[in-house]
């Protein structure tokens, strides 16, 4: 088994990330969150949104629709720009991204295993859908292609409720959908995904300090949500390779088990998207500074940064294979934050069942708990370690008598009696911030 296989299998077995609608075959470039897999997609997005939102005077929040009324889409250009070049095999059938091409890939139906290939046409991306009873074109719309376009529709509405001025942003979490040519690489490359998008309005003139301010402020988040700093990169975008609402745009890169590629989205989006708006709806969306007078439409710095993207990331990052005292073990080491489960109560004995249970209940006010009494403490041990959770709590016969516990650190193993009426504040110093 390869790496991706090992976590794929891992994270379909443990509850991380099943197939979508498994058993009518699946959908490609669908996938479905199990229990663990949801509590730790919440865990990412909540540590997003503190550092990008509640830490920042300069930054509010909004929650969009996923359909917009589909003149958004005319203008902003994904309409007509939103393309991947696409090839068809006219051998065996197969359809492929003409710039994705896998070398590895052979064709079924010739004979020296080659593909014989069309011309590049270009595909578009954006997902089609239609409302209402009738389904003609008055009834289509969009399926959004990036969260970010509603930031632009609401600008001047969120600017004047929430009393900001530029320079300031506005930040969404939601899903987005692209019909992707070739979804591949398990949650990378999928059809359906969450972004994580701030868009931050400001002059021009000062447009590439915020660029460069923001460029720091991402990379830092990722090395403190857990990402080892040797397996991320920059990578510039040449003139070829920018999105068309783009003049400058850097990445940040993930080496993965099937190579660097990119997670993180930093552009320099100059007033494209304001000035598209104001062209196409007729409504002005420059800005008149109330000091200055200086009347201008706002340049727009933005951040964008796949949620499924970066669990695959921080899981790739985390699941290791180490040896503990000559037995080797199968360890997932999750930053505590993004840990799906952050303490697992472990009962010796069935019959200590009900006073872990208590701790395990207390505990569940603060933090996620799991209470697990089945199977040997090295089974469970083991289990733990394999799904992050960063400490095991073993409430043993000794407890009942000195109302101690001992805590295990998974990612050392070493051992700690700790009182119980202590052990919430132990587990808050460790467990919380990132
Ligand atoms: N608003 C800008 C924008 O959407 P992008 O580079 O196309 O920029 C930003 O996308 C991020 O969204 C990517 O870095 C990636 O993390 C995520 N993303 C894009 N397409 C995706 C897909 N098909 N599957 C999973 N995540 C995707």
């Amino acid at each position: 088994m390869d790496a991706m296989e090992r976590l794929t299998a891992l994270c379909a077995n443990r509850g991380f990330v099943y197939p979508s609608s498994e058993i009518y075959g699946g959908i490609n470039g669908f996938w479905d969150y199990g229990p663990l897999g949801v509590e730790m997609r919440n865990n990412v997005k909540a540590a997003w949104w503190q550092r990008m939102v509640r830490e920042r005077d300069d930054v509010v929040g909004l929650d969009t629709s996923i359909i917009a009324n589909p003149e958004t889409w005319v203008a902003s250009g994904h309409v007509d720009s939103f393309h991947d070049p696409m090839v068809d095999c006219r051998l065996c059938k197969k359809r492929f991204r003409a710039d994705q091409i896998d070398t590895a890939d052979r064709c079924t139906a010739a004979k020296d295993h080659q593909h014989d290939l069309t011309e590049p046409r270009q595909f578009n991306l954006m997902m089609r859908t239609s409302i209402g009873a009738t389904e003609d074109s008055s009834s289509l719309a969009y399926l959004r292609g990036e969260t970010c376009q509603s930031i632009f529709l609401d600008f001047r509405r969120v600017m004047q409720s929430a009393r900001k001025r530029p320079p300031f942003g506005i930040a969404q979490i939601g899903k987005a959908f692209r019909n992707e040519i070739n979804p591949r690489n398990f949650i990378f490359r999928s059809r359906e995904f969450e972004q994580m998008e701030l868009e931050f309005f400001c002059l021009e003139s000062e447009a590439m300090d915020w660029y460069e301010h923001f460029r720091e402020v991402r990379f830092q988040w990722q090395v403190d949500m857990g990402l080892d700093r040797e397996k991320l990169r920059w990578h510039e975008h040449g003139p070829e390779e920018r999105a068309h609402y783009a003049r400058v745009a850097h990445d940040i890169e993930f080496e993965f088990p099937f190579g660097w590629n990119e997670f993180e989205g930093i552009h320099y989006r100059g007033d494209h998207d304001l000035s598209a708006h104001t062209a196409h709806s007729g409504k002005d969306m420059a800005y008149t500074d109330p000091d200055t007078k200086e009347r201008f439409v706002p340049h727009v710095v933005e951040t964008s940064v796949g949620v499924d993207r970066t669990m695959l990331a921080l899981l790739c990052n985390a699941l290791v294979e180490d040896e503990i005292a000559g037995e080797k073990r199968t360890v997932m080491r999750l930053a505590p934050a993004i840990a799906p489960i952050k303490s697992a109560v472990l009962p010796l004995s069935k019959k200590l069942a009900e006073p872990a249970g208590r701790i395990a209940r207390d505990l569940s006010r603060r933090f996620n708990v799991d209470l697990d009494t089945a199977g040997s403490i090295g089974r469970r041990y083991r289990r733990q370690d394999e799904i992050g959770t960063p400490y095991c709590i073993t409430y043993d016969f000794e407890s009942e008598e000195d109302q101690k516990v001992t805590v295990r650190d998974r990612d050392t193993t070493a051992q700690e009696r700790i009182s119980t009426d202590q052990l919430a504040g132990y587990l808050s110093e460790r467990l919380l911030g990132y």
